[in-house]
This record gives C-alpha cells, structure tokens and sequence, in this order.
C-alpha cells in the first residue's frame, strides 16, 4: 500500500514528480523518495522519512533537475520507517533504481542467493532484490529489457515495480502484478502511477496495465508486453472522467469534511447507476442458491448494513463476511454469487476473498467507485458507484453511496420476490431521492450542534456506540469512524449486548451514544429506549440521536440531537452522517491529522 509514480519528457519533470507523488500521499506516507536521471550519466537518488512536503524540503530535492524520474510514497510493510528502508533502491553499481507496491513473498530465498554472489543490501525490505536482480541479468543479457523479463520471471508475491536505468536513461520501465498501475499518456510527457492522481493534473489519458504485464514508457512512445510471452498487448486509452478540480479541497479544511459535504451528490450519483446492471445483479442475488456480501473494514460494516436490508425487504439472507475470514468461513460453489463492495477496488482481502470464490466457480459482482480498478476488472460484472475521488484516507461518501446502491437493489430483488408491491417500491425509491435534501439540512442545521457535543466532550476516552437491528452496523461503523480519525476508544455494539455483560464497564469513563430509531417501529423503538433507562440507570452519560421532535424527558438522556422525522429506510443513512461528524470534529478539537490519520492507509494492498 504505498504509492509510485514517475514521468518522462524531453524537459525537467522534477515538478511533474512532485505534484504526482504528492497526489498519492494518501496511499502511503511514512516515508519517501525519488530518482532522476541527471543527464546521463548518474541517477540522483533522495529520500528520507516524513511527509512529501518535509522530505522534498529536508533532502532539497527540488533543487535537482532531470528528464526521466520515479518516485514513491512508503507506507512500511517490511522493515521499520527508516531512511535505509525507504524507496527507491539501488543496484551496488547504481546504475538502477527501482520502486515497489506490493508485496514479494520469496524475497528471503532471493536475498540470500544475491548475498551470496556478492551483492550488498542496505535496508531489510523485500524490495532491494529488485535492483540487484537487475543488475545481475544485465551483466549476463546486456539488454535492460531481457533483464527486467528475467527478473520479474524470479519474483512470487505482488508487485508493481517501476525503475530508470542508466542503460537507458529515457525510459521508465513498469511492470504489475496483484498491486494496480497505469501510465498516463500526454504528447510531450509519459507517465506512470499507481492511480489516476498520480497525473490527473496533466493528463486524463490512461492506459491501464493488466496483471503480468510489463511497459517500456519513453517521452513519445510506449509499448505494453506480456510478462511470459513477450508479445506486444494492445491497450485501450481510457479517458478519466475526474477533474483535477474535483479531487481538490474546495474550500473546505479538510477533505474529510468536503466529501461529508458532498453526500448529497454522491447519493444522486449512486441514485443513476446503471438501471441494467442493477437487474443483472438482482438477476443473481435471486436466482443463486447462495449469495454473500464481501468487504473489509467500513466495506464490510456496508455488507452488515446490506445484510440487514436485504433480509427485511426481500426477504433473502445474504451474509456479510469479513474479506479476510472469507476463505476460512464461506462455503461457495457455482451455484453461489459473491457481491464485494470496495471503495478503491484495490483492497488484497477483498481480492483474495473474490479470486478464492472465482476458483470455486462462483458467479462475482462489484460494487467500487475505482474506474479499472483490480476488483472492477476481477469480477464477472462491475457497478461504478460514481463518487468521485475520495481523497481522505477515512471512507464516508463512498461508504454513504454504498449503502444507497445496496438498498436500491434490495428494493428490487424484494419487488421481483414479491416481498413489497409496487406502490411500497415507488415510495421507497422516493425517500432515498429526497435524502440528498435531508442529509443538507442536516449538514447545515445540525453541524454548529454536533461540534459543540464533540468540543465539549474531546477528552472522553470510551465512547459505546449502540443501536438495536439494523442500527447495529451503523454502530459499528460510527465507532471505527471514531477511532481512525480521533484516535479515542469507541465500540459498537448492540443494544441486546449490554446486559449481558457490558454494563458492567458503565461508569463515569464510558459515554455511550445511542442510535434511536424512528417511533414507527415501536418495538424496537421501545427496546432501545429500555436500554438507555440501563445505561441511565447506573448513571452513564447518553448521548441520544432521535427523531422525536417533542424533546424527551431530560432525565432519559444527557445531552440529545434531535432530528426532523424521515421514513424509517433513510434514518440509518442520517445517524451516520451525524457520526461522521461526530467524529469530524472530536478530531479537530484534538488537532488530529484528519485526512492522514495515524495507521491507516487508503488501499490496503497487502494482507
Ligand atoms: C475506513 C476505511 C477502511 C476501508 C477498507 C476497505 O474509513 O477507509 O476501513 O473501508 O480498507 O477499503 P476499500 O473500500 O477500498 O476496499
């Protein structure tokens, strides 16, 4: 999960490089790096750990100049953040450097042999083969090209790997496997980069590499080949729908908050996707035996959320499984259908989660907002969610726009199963176009509220974050969005959970916010509330989010947002937004890094 990308013309691309690795920064950024062809003669190489901005100023990188660089952003997987172990690398003779994504899994074995025939390594990453490899079959073919093949022929495990060479200083060389990369195609500059931001200020021209695929990138030209057999791939040019404009703050401190702002848009967007892809799908989810949802950290609390609403309207279990547990957990054969939801369709649990039911023959759909993305091109059919680049590493628009697609479809499949009439699908269909209105109202009238809640209490240090049915992954997600971006201990859980243990933890140190659902379902509305009485009862703080605009009784909660009154199908999507916020603003009163929080990445590429 780190970044790369690099850029050749007949001209200085020092900045070109700068911009391109900085657009990446939310992929990876402990540490950084890059190499420029100075003339012909040397490659310069410069990195050391930080941020983009801090490296490029401490190792005065922009003081260098060259036509034809690489560079990389680091998020750690082997070895600790040190200068050592930042990309890029060289070969002893300096005459390579080379950038990596991904992971190489024989490296060990590798490294040992090189060792042996008396090559030296600097860092403990799996990635210094690389170059010394590439010395080595130059010594034995003289050729850059046949050496680069023989190379990547050594290495097991992921990679996207891109290096320059002193051989042949005009040419960036790139190759994929498992980790995504694509060149960006201008007249007068040739690009590569692990995705579109990498170049999305120069170019919207992409050409995107397949796995086993390696390119040979000079200012005017470009050629794609097999990894095994050689032979030249045509490649399609795609053009990026994205604006640079779009992928910038606009305005806003944050882009966390700009794209929590922009829900209204992107629920408009998912509104639109595809009506034909959208049956295709309904198609599967109803005509398999089995289906399961697939996704991993806010993807998955999607598929809890997705499992919910599937179950009460259309009457269909589909399971939502962790990425990661899927291959331990879920039975599938032909007759199965395996839905995955990925924001950057880049996620290597998600990955495996699809290729292990691919090889048991299962039928695969994608919900992703990533255009040619791993997961869209994996799968047997692909829905483009339409949210535009969301560049914080923390997923709210993407995740809202999900769950907008997932409920569509549930309306379908339960109308075609017969589970709600026509009448009950239009009204539904009708709330979720009229959320984009309420999501603004909240976000205009509820926000100066919600800072203060988050202001007044920035030093709680455990949040329990409750709700009863399909409240319950809104917990979950409202908690990890707490934790990831503010750093404070929160837990989602369900209401029915507190008796049977948790209520032991309420005390003076555990606040709890409880999602409160509309009064419509009196049941579970009345369960809910008996559980705030428990909590109150032992006199935890609750903070309740409810839709009963008479106020409630001060001594049932200790501090309470209330909200307009909404068809019960879109509350779920407004307690989010609350949260989102919620935790927003918890991080801003505690000077957090909100779009690069601490340990997390954007694409977890590796498992
Ligand atoms: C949380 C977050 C992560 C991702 C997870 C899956 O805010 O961003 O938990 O949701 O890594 O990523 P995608 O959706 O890209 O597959």
């Amino acid at each position: 999960m780190c970044g790369i990308t690099g850029a050749v013309g007949l001209k200085d691309i020092s900045n070109q490089l700068f911009e391109g690795i900085r657009n990446l920064e939310y992929r990876g950024y402990d540490s950084c790096g890059v190499a420029l062809m100075n003339g012909k003669r040397a490659i310069v190489v410069k990195k050391n750990v930080g941020y983009v901005d801090d490296v490029y100023k401490k190792e005065n990188v922009l003081q260098h100049q060259g036509h034809t660089g690489i560079a990389h952003t680091r998020w750690a997987t082997h070895g600790q953040v040190t200068k050592n172990n930042t990309h890029p690398f060289s070969s002893c003779d300096k005459k390579f450097a080379v950038v990596h994504n991904g992971i190489i899994s024989n490296y060990q074995a590798l490294r040992k042999q090189l060792k042996a025939e008396g090559h030296k390594f600097i860092s403990d990453t799996d990635t210094e083969v690389v170059p010394h490899l590439l010395e080595k079959f130059y010594q034995e073919t003289g050729s850059v090209e046949a050496a680069f093949v023989n190379t990547l022929r050594q290495l097991e495990g992921s990679y996207a790997i891109a290096f320059i060479s002193i051989h042949q200083p005009d040419q960036i060389f790139c190759a994929r496997r498992e980790s995504p990369l694509l060149l960006g195609i201008d007249d007068e500059v040739k690009y590569v980069g692990s995705d579109f931001n990498a170049f999305i200020d120069h170019t919207k021209n992409a050409v995107i590499m397949d796995d086993d695929e390696y390119a040979i990138v000079s200012r005017d030209a470009y050629v794609v080949k097999s990894t095994v057999t050689q032979e030249v791939v045509a490649k399609p040019v795609t053009r990026i729908e994205w604006d640079s404009e779009t992928t910038r703050k606009g305005g806003y401190p944050h882009y966390m908050l700009k794209e929590i702002y922009e829900q209204p848009q992107t629920i408009n967007n998912a509104l639109d996707v595809d009506e034909k892809k959208m049956d295709e799908f309904v198609d599967l989810l109803d005509k398999k035996a089995t289906a399961q949802l697939v996704g991993v950290g806010t993807t998955f609390y999607v598929t809890m959320y997705a499992n919910y609403i599937f179950s009460q309207i259309s009457g269909k279990y589909i399971p939502a499984i962790s990425s990661d547990e899927f291959v331990s957990l879920s039975p599938v054969d032909g007759d199965s259908f395996v839905l995955a939801i990925s924001q950057s369709g880049e996620t290597y649990d998600t990955i495996s989660a699809l290729k292990h039911a691919k090889a048991q023959g299962a039928a695969t759909g994608a919900i992703v907002n990533v255009m040619g993305s791993t997961i869209s091109r994996l799968v047997d059919k692909t829905i483009l969610q339409g949210s535009g680049p969301e560049i914080c590493v923390i997923s709210t628009k993407a995740a809202l726009a999900q769950m907008v697609i997932l409920t569509h479809m549930a309306l379908k499949l339960g109308l075609r199963r017969k589970r709600i009439t026509q009448r009950q699908y239009k009204a539904s269909l009708k709330s979720l176009h009229d959320l984009p209105e309420v999501i603004n109202g909240i976000l205009n009238e509820r926000s100066g509220f919600i800072h203060r809640i988050a202001h007044q209490h920035r030093n709680v240090k455990n949040w329990l974050y409750l709700g009863r049915g399909i409240y319950y992954p809104i917990a979950l997600e409202s908690a990890l969005k707490m934790k990831e971006v503010a750093y404070v201990h929160a837990e989602g859980m369900p209401c029915g959970f507190l008796k049977h243990g948790t209520l032991a933890m309420i005390d003076d140190d555990v606040y709890s916010i409880v999602f409160i659902p509309p009064k419509s379902d009196k049941a579970m509305y009345q369960a809910t509330l008996a559980s705030v009485a428990e909590i109150r009862a032992r006199s935890g703080f609750v903070l309740g989010i409810h839709f009963d605009e008479r106020g409630k009784d001060k001594e049932l909660f200790s501090e309470e947002l209330i909200i307009p009154q909404v068809p019960d199908i879109v509350a779920p999507f407004i307690h989010l937004v609350i949260s989102q916020l919620l935790a927003y603003f918890t991080a801003t009163s505690l000077k957090r890094n909100v779009d690069k929080p601490r340990s997390l990445a954007k694409s977890v590429t590796v498992g």
